[in-house]
């Protein structure tokens, strides 16, 4: 219990960018079957989480929280994902309403995190929403942090390792802080949606937090916006080029994020499929150092960040931010390495030589280039 979870980053699948409010247990079924089915289990997603829109209208007589016709039993539902070798998450706010204005948890939080214990709940998600009503003006930090502290305590209790998402949307810089109320990780920013620009103001804006990241709490710079997205009603194909796709996953994996598919599992084409299965990415996400990744250069409309590996090797992402193609130099030395050294192509799992001094490379728009770059060690 408390400090040893989430030492990488999560990995799994949230309801929320793709059936919104109108989540029910048939649907997450659903897509822990497919998330099997395709195989991406075998890589590592593995948790499932419901967020907004599961709860009754009212709590029993008891105080105790329940679920809607939605969702019949939750324990069930519970045992039904831990039998499939999957994790169970939920969500719900401190406040009295969720953001999606279902029953939140005020007042009743030891209750409740008892009985997400009780269903078998391996992952909250806490979304500060309707608390703000509550503190109003009040925005010091200690108010910020009373709801996070209230519901950390009352998880710590429980018999059963919960990992604690903080959702509140980077107030009060959460990542000095979210550690220390035992959140495994925090969001930094508002909520993502699938368009370049809502993918570039959260992505390359989390160069600052890079010393916040560490094995057992995150940066959450929001969910994977890939596949079939769309806020229930109106699903559609992401609105992302692929080329903007390979830049969410890459820059995604190099911050160290968890990493949580936004969409509809049993419509996944190969396409993203592939985006979602690829080892050698994943692998930069679920690095056991946990270093996220430094914006070293930014020039013609071009940023290079590195991230630096337990094994020592460093990744490189070279990101075209042009709306056309551009060809792009790097001197490795400006990304720090100086040696002669093995480059590999990530997404293409492709060694491409050893090199000393420069690299170029011609990058889509809004494209990437995501090399590995292994020096020995220096004598
Ligand atoms: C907020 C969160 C989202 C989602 C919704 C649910 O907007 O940021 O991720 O959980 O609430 O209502």
């Amino acid at each position: 219990v408390g400090d040893k979870l989430a030492l990488t980053p999560p990995m799994g699948w949230n309801s929320w960018n793709c059936w919104g409010l109108s989540v029910s247990a048939e649907k997450v079924k659903s897509s822990a079957n497919a998330l099997i089915e395709k195989g991406l289990a075998d890589y590592g997603w593995s948790y499932i989480n419901v967020d907004d829109g599961w709860q009754a209208p009212q709590r029993a007589a008891s105080g105790e929280i329940v679920a809607n016709d939605k969702f019949p039993d939750m324990a069930a539902l519970g045992t039904y994902l831990h039998g499939q070798g999957l994790k169970f998450g939920i969500y719900s706010s401190p406040g009295t309403k969720t953001c999606g204005g279902f029953l939140g948890s005020l007042g009743h939080e030891g209750q409740d995190a008892s009985t997400y214990q009780k269903w078998g709940v391996d992952y909250l998600k806490y979304d500060l929403c309707s608390y703000t009503d509550i503190i109003g003006e009040d925005t010091s930090l200690a108010i910020q942090q009373k709801p996070y502290i209230i519901m950390r305590d009352a998880l710590k209790k429980q018999q059963r390792d919960i990992v604690y998402s903080l959702c509140q949307y980077g107030i009060k810089d959460v990542w000095k802080w979210g550690a220390e109320m035992n959140g495994n990780l925090w969001r930094t920013t508002e909520d993502i949606t699938d368009t370049w620009e809502s993918l570039y103001d959260i992505g390359f804006k989390q160069d600052n937090l890079y010393p916040y990241a560490h094995p057992g709490g995150w940066n959450d710079p929001d969910m994977l916006i890939v596949g079939m997205v769309g806020w229930g009603e109106s699903l559609h194909p992401t609105r992302l080029t692929p080329y903007e796709q390979y830049t969410h996953i890459s820059l995604w994996s190099m911050l160290s994020a968890p990493l949580l598919i936004g969409c509809d599992i049993s419509k996944l084409d190969d396409f993203t499929l592939n985006l979602l299965k690829n080892k050698e990415v994943i692998d930069v996400d679920q690095d056991v150092a946990g270093q996220q990744a430094k914006k070293v250069i930014e020039e013609n409309n071009f940023q290079v960040w590195v991230k630096t590996m337990a094994d020592g090797s460093h990744v490189i992402g070279i990101f075209n931010l042009n709306n056309a193609y551009a060809s792009y130099g790097l001197k490795l030395s400006k990304a720090g390495i100086n040696q002669l050294s093995t480059i590999r192509d990530i997404w293409r799992q492709k060694d491409l030589g050893k090199h000393l001094s420069d690299v170029s490379f011609n990058i889509p728009p809004h494209g990437v280039r995501l090399i590995k770059v292994t020096s020995p060690p220096t004598p």
